[in-house]
């Protein structure tokens, strides 16, 4: 069972494409990061599965219904928190979510108890009575996810609930999600900026950018498809033992290459798919040899290089580029090296 499935879904307003033919399946349970830049077409997918816009053609399916056929079982199903905070100014914390209590048809015992645990959960018991008018952005933000939690959904919509907070708030945020996850197996799908944060968090992410999606699988093997680990290491012993060395690392089994300096300088730098594999090899082989190692560090892809191969620009507010011949060479690049997917998505991609 999939929390969500869509098919070919697109939409356009007024004959531009928000999103072109988006089809991806999130199983159910799932943290799923959706990623892009700015007018990606993120909060318009969102808004398509949360039944506030229609699409223009294809088919959407949350918690099981479908989004045009049935939207008030998927509106029963969903919890949603939008990107600009919904949250009346002139109301107290508690009457906010009284009032959202009141919009989901929650009995009144039911929502005066569950008002309190949602509450506690987001650590704002203290200012329930005080209006939202004073509180920070972070407040702010931990109440509209209040908000979309009380009736307890299924699946739970996020767009952007980090985006603008300090780094505390938003480790609290990304920790809150955690644990609606880890506790009650609640499904989020989730649009955010940060790469770190998806990367820790997510247990797949899609990579959206001009209304397609370009990559759909787990941070894991993302990152691993984008290709070598690099382990550096600083080598002692004389000029013609590190070349050897080098030389026999460059034929050791899990080795990619080696880049070594001329002449068997220290620095040697060793590819491989898979450090953990290859650093007790590197330490067998320079012991056989008599070299010793003294230093060594690993550096691995990052989420946010595989943002960067796909879109060609790093995330944060970076504006659309007009020339898009990089970034296609090198998704077409990786796809054609077979890098992309994992078996269960690969055939969504088309
Ligand atoms: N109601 C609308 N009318 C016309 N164009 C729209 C409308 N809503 C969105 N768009 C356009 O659709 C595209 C996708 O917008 P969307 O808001 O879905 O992007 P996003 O990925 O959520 O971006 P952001 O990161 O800035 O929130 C943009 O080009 C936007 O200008
Ligand atoms: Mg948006």
């Amino acid at each position: 069972m999939y929390s969500v499935e869509t098919a070919s879904l697109t939409k356009e307003f007024g004959g531009v494409r928000a999103i072109d033919g988006i089809s991806l399946r999130v199983e159910e349970g799932e943290v799923f990061g959706f990623l892009g830049p700015n007018g990606a077409g993120k909060s318009t997918t969102m808004m398509i599965l949360t039944t506030l816009l229609k699409p223009t053609s294809g088919r959407a399916l949350v918690a099981g219904h479908d989004v045009a056929a049935s939207p008030g079982d998927v509106r029963r199903s969903i919890g949603y928190v939008q990107q600009e905070s919904t949250a009346d100014e002139f109301l107290t914390g508690r009457e906010n979510l009284a009032l959202q209590a009141r919009m989901n048809r929650m009995p009144s015992g039911l929502a005066a108890s569950r008002i309190d645990e949602m509450l506690d959960l987001i650590e704002l018991a203290d200012k329930q009575h005080e209006p939202v008018l004073g509180y920070s952005g972070g407040m702010r933000k931990r109440l509209d996810i209040a908000g979309g939690l009380l009736h307890m959904p299924r699946v739970l919509f996020l767009d952007e609930p980090t985006v603008g907070l300090d780094i505390q708030t938003r480790r609290r945020i990304w920790e809150y999600i955690g644990r609606l996850h880890d506790e009650l197996g609640m499904s989020v799908f989730v649009s955010t900026h940060y790469m770190e944060e998806a990367d820790r968090l997510c247990d797949e992410v899609g990579i959206i950018d001009y209304g397609k999606i370009q990559a759909i699988d787990s941070p894991g093997r993302l990152k691993g498809a984008l290709g070598r680990e690099a382990v550096a290491l600083e080598l002692d012993g004389d000029g013609a033992a590190r070349e050897k060395l080098a030389a026999a690392l460059g034929a050791a089994d899990g080795v990619e290459g080696v880049s070594a300096p001329p002449g068997g300088g220290p620095g040697v730098t060793v590819f491989a798919h898979d450090s953990a594999t290859a650093i007790p090899r590197i330490f067998g082989l320079a012991e056989r040899m008599g070299v010793r190692v003294s230093s060594i560090s690993i550096s691995r892809p990052t989420l946010e290089d595989v943002f960067v191969s796909y879109t060609g620009r790093e995330l944060r507010d970076a504006p659309a580029r007009e020339d898009r011949g990089g970034r296609w060479r090198r998704r077409s690049a990786a796809a054609e090296a077979g890098k992309t997917g994992g078996p269960r998505k690969r055939g969504l991609l088309a």
